[in-house]
C-alpha cells in the first residue's frame, strides 16, 4: 500500500504570497521520481493556518530515496531565501499509510 507523507508548514501572513509564486516556480522534478504518486499543495482557508504540502508514494523506500536526493536539497535549499526549510517557522512531517481510497465511479454510458 501507498504511503503518504504531508509536510505541515506555518508560514507568516507577509511571506504566504512569496511561498505560494515559489512552488508555482517549483523545480517539477518530484515528477519523475521513481514511485511518486501525487503532490497537491494546500492553502489553509478555516480551521487552521498551516500549508499543507500533500505527497503520496508506492512506498516508504520511494519516499526516503526523494528526501536523501540532490532534486530534493535542490528544491529546498532556496538559496538563502527565508522559505527555505532551515529557515522556516514551523513544519512538521506527517507520515501515513493508506488503507483505504476510492475515486469517482467511470460513468459507462459516456464511454465509445
Ligand atoms: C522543512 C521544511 C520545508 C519547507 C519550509 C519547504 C518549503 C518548500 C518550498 C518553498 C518549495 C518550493 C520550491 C522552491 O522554493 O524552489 C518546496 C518544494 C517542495 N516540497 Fe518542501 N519544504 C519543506 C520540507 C518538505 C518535506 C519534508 C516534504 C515532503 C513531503 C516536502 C515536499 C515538497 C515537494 C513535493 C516540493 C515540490 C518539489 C518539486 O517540484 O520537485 N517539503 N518546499
Amino acid at each position: 500500500m501507498s504511503v503518504v507523507k504531508i509536510n505541515a508548514i506555518t508560514v507568516p501572513k507577509e511571506r504566504q504570497e512569496r511561498f505560494e509564486e515559489r512552488f508555482r516556480g517549483r523545480a517539477g522534478a518530484v515528477e519523475s521520481t521513481p514511485g511518486f504518486e501525487w503532490f497537491e499543495l494546500l492553502r489553509p482557508q478555516e480551521g487552521t493556518d498551516q500549508y499543507l504540502v500533500y505527497t503520496r508514494w508506492a512506498d516508504e523506500a520511494a519516499y526516503e530515496a526523494w528526501q536523501s536526493s540532490q532534486d530534493f536539497d535542490r528544491a529546498h535549499s532556496g538559496g538563502g531565501d527565508t522559505l527555505a526549510p532551515a529557515a522556516a517557522s514551523s513544519s512538521h512531517l506527517w507520515s501515513y499509510e493508506v488503507i483505504e481510497y476510492a475515486g469517482p465511479k467511470v460513468n459507462q454510458d459516456n464511454q465509445a
